[in-house]
């Protein structure tokens, strides 16, 4: 295939307005799988089969289709955005975009890209992000609206908010389910999207934009080759990491891996090059032949967490099988990083930095149900800046590296938060509403206007630190479920930051402090005193709990002490759920951790954690 004959695509759309419909039925139209009865979705598949494929994972795929006597090579290169469908989360976390970091990477192997809107739900915030996304990258962007076989379907309003978000091309309507239309698209992809550019006679040079590990084969990278050839036997090299590898296997995904003799400027296929662990395969990384100079392709960032939490066992004994469950999870996703913790309240554990809340609790999910893991996560940290007085910048991702008073008097500058921009879409009722939470959130309003009569599209500028809590919980039950939302980051901004800590009987809990906008402190402080005292147990003394910022008191609780018979509470004489309930406290004994004087159980720490 001469490069004319290439198209390099994606399909762009909000959560569920049926993109992996169409993807399946592009599929069946070129033959590249048969046609079903049942509706269910083959790309979805592959990704289940893919060795549990994580969340952040990818399903691309080659098709061969012809027109006008032509015959063309259609790379359909999937956006890694919501696949988490093996794991069992609420609708809840959908259409979150934590990975658009990812997704810009997959664009960037692309020329254009169909926007795929339901007609009858219309342009939702993940749609006009999308949108902004391929518009940046100078995309060719192919309006569709799907599911107009809907009583709902509203072609005439929704085509207009298309036109409005400053698309040219008028949509075509289609739908996915009915089959309606569907040979108008590939059509329009030839002749609309450009095809690649990018020389076969230059030296090699590919961007690698997903990758993802197979128990027998290894990593297995998905690459878009811009320039050169790549053949089996290949000597290759990352340009960021130097790293040198042999290429044993290459080919295209037609759908499933299948090998080929080489790849040519302007193909995008899967290349598997001997890379031990898929922390070495960046997305958005430049491959080049070993010993040949070419300038990295645009665009490439070190994977970028944007949440923290530590992580520990509730069980200490657990260590050893809790690192081997992260080990393991973590081949499969690089974007999390790793590094060890240790606390003097819950032990050994680790700091784990995920690309936003979402993935965050998707990990979370997959430790404790596929590994069985007993885990405390401690609160969420976003990376906070210091502007030291020489200019020296730090970012801090734990609450423990937050200056002492001493210190930010005698050398800081400045204290600086990350923030985000948000794009919400709600019917106008909502409004007042939702002005009030970002209001709330300390956001400041960037735009708002009209999308159509009835609906509002806003944008607020946030911190992450509000966005990352549960600002999605609380959009969506101030909406009725209707508002949509997405983010992207936003630099940083100058914050009045302080390090609240969590004393017991004078010791601090190093595991509890938080930092937090001076704003917020009296609110939060008050709240964790009063959730500690539900979670500690009455100890033979008294224990006072305090919440702190430097040398000031912010709130305070008391427990007082108690006798020491734990049986005492039982009425009457059962005597098994008596020394079920000795020996529950003998166990839990052995892994109480001592704060000063005062004895505390990991699982308090479980619970608290837990609480609302
Ligand atoms: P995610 O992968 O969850 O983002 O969703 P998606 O955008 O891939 O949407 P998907 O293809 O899973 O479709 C979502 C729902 O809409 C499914 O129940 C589909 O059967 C349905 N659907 C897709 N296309 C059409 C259509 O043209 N008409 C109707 N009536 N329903 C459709």
């Amino acid at each position: 295939f001469t490069q004319d004959r290439i198209r390099n695509f994606s399909i762009i759309a909000h959560i569920d307005h049926g993109k992996s419909t169409l993807a399946d039925r592009l599929l069946e139209l070129t033959g590249t799988i048969k046609e079903r009865a049942d509706n269910k979705q083959v790309l979805d598949k592959l990704v289940v089969e893919r060795e549990r494929g994580i969340t952040v994972k990818a399903q691309t795929v080659s098709m061969f289709f012809e027109h006008y006597g032509q015959r063309y090579l259609l790379n359909l290169i999937d956006t890694p955005m919501h696949k988490d469908r093996n794991v069992k989360l609420g609708t809840r976390f959908k259409g979150h975009v934590d990975f658009s970091y990812e997704v810009s990477r997959s664009l960037a192997a692309t020329q254009g890209c169909l926007l795929l809107v339901d007609a009858a739900q219309g342009v939702q915030a993940q749609t006009v992000a999308n949108f902004h996304l391929a518009k940046k990258q100078g995309l060719k962007i192919i309006p569709v609206l799907n599911k107009i076989d809907l009583h709902g379907a509203e072609i005439h309003r929704v085509a207009s908010e298309v036109k409005s978000l400053g698309m040219a091309r008028e949509p075509l309507q289609i739908s996915a389910k009915t089959r309606l239309n569907i040979e108008q698209i590939l059509p329009a992809v030839i002749e609309y999207i450009p095809p690649p550019t990018g020389s076969r006679t230059s030296p090699f040079r590919s961007l690698l934009f997903d990758s993802w590990y197979d128990k027998y084969k290894g990593v297995i990278c998905l690459m878009s080759i811009k320039d050169g050839v790549l053949r089996q036997g290949d000597k290759i090299q990352s340009v960021h990491s130097g790293q040198k590898y042999d290429v044993t296997e290459l080919g295209i995904m037609h759908p499933e891996q299948t090998p080929t003799k080489q790849l040519y400027a302007g193909q995008v296929g899967y290349v598997v090059c001997s890379m031990r662990s898929a922390s070495e395969a960046k997305v958005g990384d430049t491959f080049a032949r070993v010993g040949s100079r070419v300038e990295p392709l645009p665009g490439f960032e070190a994977a970028k967490a944007m949440v923290y939490a530590g992580i520990f066992p509730v069980d200490t004994n657990d260590f050893q099988k809790l690192d081997e469950s992260i080990k393991k999870l973590t081949l499969n996703d690089s974007s999390v990083s790793v590094s060890k913790e240790t606390s003097t309240a819950l032990g050994q554990g680790w700091r784990l930095g995920f690309l936003g809340t979402l993935h965050m609790d998707v990990f979370r999910q997959r430790l404790e149900q596929e590994y069985e893991a007993n885990i405390i996560v401690t609160q969420p940290t976003v990376p906070y800046k210091v502007i030291r007085k020489g200019g020296n910048v730090k970012y801090i991702r734990n609450p423990i590296e937050f200056p002492s008073l001493d210190d930010t008097s005698r050398s800081v500058a400045e204290l600086q938060e990350p923030m985000v921009l948000a794009t919400m879409v709600f019917p106008e009722e909502y409004l007042g509403s939702l002005m009030d939470l970002c209001g709330a959130r300390r956001g400041e309003q960037v735009d708002y206007g009209y999308l159509d009569e009835t609906r509002v599209l806003m944008k607020y500028r946030l911190p992450l630190a509000e966005v990352v809590t549960d600002f999605f919980d609380e959009l969506k039950s101030r909406s009725s479920g209707y508002a949509t939302f997405d983010y992207e980051e936003d630099g940083y901004q100058k914050s009045d930051l302080v390090k609240m800590s969590v004393l017991l009987n004078s010791k601090p809990v190093d595991a509890l402090s938080v930092i937090l906008h001076r704003s917020q402190v009296e609110f939060v402080g008050r709240d964790w005193v009063k959730r500690l005292k539900n979670v500690i147990q009455r100890q033979l003394f008294e224990i006072i709990i305090q919440t702190t910022v430097g040398n000031k008191v912010i709130a305070r609780e008391t427990i007082p002490p108690m006798r020491k018979d734990v049986t005492a509470k039982l009425y009457g004489g059962d005597v098994t759920r008596k020394m079920k309930l000795l020996e529950k406290q003998k166990a839990g004994k052995k892994r109480m951790k001592k704060i000063g004087n005062v004895e505390l159980p990991q699982s308090a720490f479980y619970d608290f954690m837990g609480s609302k």
